[in-house]
C-alpha cells in the first residue's frame, strides 16, 4: 500500500537523510524508480504535476502506482501531488488516493503571480484542515524559486526570492503543513546556472535559520536537479542542441540534507537521461522502430540517475 510522506520524512529526520522525490508521466518512469528502489533497498517518493495527471488521465497514473505497490511490495512508497496550485487541485488528488500533497500557495493559481502571505495561508490551510482529516501530508512553499518565475540561468546563485526565516516560522504556525519547500538559490529546468556553481549555490545560513526556528518541519529543496555534463553531452553528441549550463551539485544538496533537507526535488536530470538514450538509439540504429528498442535503455538511463541519486542522498538501504 501507499504510504503517507510524513511517515518516510520523520523517519528520515531521525536518520539524518534526504529522500529524493522523482517525477513521473508514464509506466517507464515508474518503472525506472521502483527498479532503482529495489536495488538500493530505498524508500521512495513518487510525485506527479499537473501536468503529470492530465497527460496520464491522471486514473492510468493512479493505477500504475497501484500496479508499484503490488510488485515492489517491499518498498515503503509515497503518491504525491507536485506543485497544486488550489485547494481544489489538492483535494481532487487526495480523493484518489494521493498519499501526500503540495499546495503551492507561494503562486496565485496561474501559476506565476507571486500571491500575498495571507492568501498562501488561506489556501494552505484549507487543504491541511482536509488531508490530515484522512492522513495525508501536506507540503507548503514560502518564497519564490527563480527560473520558472524570474527567467532561466540568473547567472549567479539566482537569490532574489529567497525565503524570510521568521515568515517561514509565522507560515508553519499558522498552516501547520508537515513540509515546506523553501526558496534558497535553486530554480527549476535544466538552465539553472550559466558557470560552474564554486560553493555558492544553496543559502546554507538562511537554511540553517530555518531549521532552528523549525525543528519539526520537513524542508524541502524543489530544484534539484545537477544537470551532469555527460548526460548533456551525450543529448548533444546524439544530434540534441543543449547549450552550456550547470545545476546543483551533489555536495551542496548534502550539505543541505545535514541542514534540514528531507525531500530532495529532482526531474530535469531524468529527462535528459531519457532523452540522451533515446537519441543514440535513433543516431545508431535508425533503421529500428519497435518503440521497446528505444523505451528499454531510456527506462536504463533514468534508473541509474535515481538509483545514484538515492545512494547520495542517503535514503539507500532504509527501505
Ligand atoms: O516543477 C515541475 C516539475 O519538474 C514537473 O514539470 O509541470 O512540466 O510536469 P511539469
Ligand atoms: P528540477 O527541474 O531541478 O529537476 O526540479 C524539479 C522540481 O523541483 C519538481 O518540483
Ligand atoms: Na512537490
Ligand atoms: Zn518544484
Amino acid at each position: 500500500a501507499l504510504v503517507s510522506m510524513r511517515q518516510l520524512l520523520d523517519e528520515a529526520a531521525k536518520g539524518g537523510y534526504g529522500i529524493g522525490a522523482f517525477n513521473v508521466n508514464n509506466m517507464e518512469q515508474i518503472q525506472s524508480i521502483m527498479e532503482a528502489a529495489r536495488e538500493t533497498k530505498s524508500p521512495v517518493i513518487v510525485q506527479a504535476s499537473r501536468g503529470a495527471r492530465a497527460y496520464s488521465q491522471d486514473r492510468f497514473l493512479y493505477h500504475l502506482m497501484l500496479a508499484a505497490t503490488e510488485i515492489y511490495p517491499e518498498i515503503p512508497t509515497v503518491l504525491h501531488l507536485d506543485h497544486g496550485n488550489s485547494p481544489a487541485t489538492c483535494i481532487s488528488a487526495i480523493d484518489m488516493g494521493f498519499t501526500s500533497v503540495m499546495m503551492d500557495g507561494s503562486l496565485m493559481e496561474d501559476g506565476k503571480t507571486p500571491s500575498s502571505f495571507e492568501h498562501n495561508v488561506a489556501v494552505t490551510k484549507e487543504v491541511v484542515e482536509y488531508a490530515h482529516a484522512r492522513g495525508v501530508t501536506v507540503e507548503a512553499e514560502i518564497g519564490c524559486l527563480g527560473g520558472i518565475e524570474d527567467g532561466h540561468g540568473s547567472g549567479g546563485s539566482g537569490l532574489d526570492h529567497v525565503t524570510d526565516p521568521a515568515q517561514a516560522e509565522d507560515f508553519v504556525k499558522a498552516t501547520g503543513c508537515d513540509a515546506l519547500a523553501i526558496a534558497i538559490g535553486t530554480s527549476h529546468g535544466a538552465y539553472k546556472f550559466t558557470r560552474k556553481p564554486d560553493g555558492d549555490v544553496l543559502k546554507m545560513d538562511i537554511l540553517i535559520e530555518i531549521h532552528k526556528r523549525l525543528p519539526t518541519t520537513h524542508l524541502v529543496m524543489h530544484g534539484s536537479s545537477s544537470v551532469p555534463k555527460e548526460l548533456i553531452d551525450i543529448i548533444n553528441q546524439y544530434g540534441g542542441k543543449m547549450k552550456t549550463t550547470f545545476g546543483v551539485p551533489v555536495e551542496e544538496i548534502q550539505l543541505g540534507i545535514k541542514n534540514g533537507v528531507r525531500k530532495v526535488n529532482v526531474d530535469t536530470d531524468n529527462r535528459l537521461a531519457i532523452t540522451g538514450a533515446i537519441r543514440k538509439v535513433f543516431v545508431e540504429t535508425p533503421e529500428k522502430f519497435d518503440p521497446r528498442d528505444y523505451l528499454k535503455p531510456a527506462r536504463e538511463a533514468m534508473k541509474k540517475v535515481v538509483a545514484e541519486r538515492m545512494v547520495q542522498f542517503g535514503q539507500a538501504g532504509h527501505a
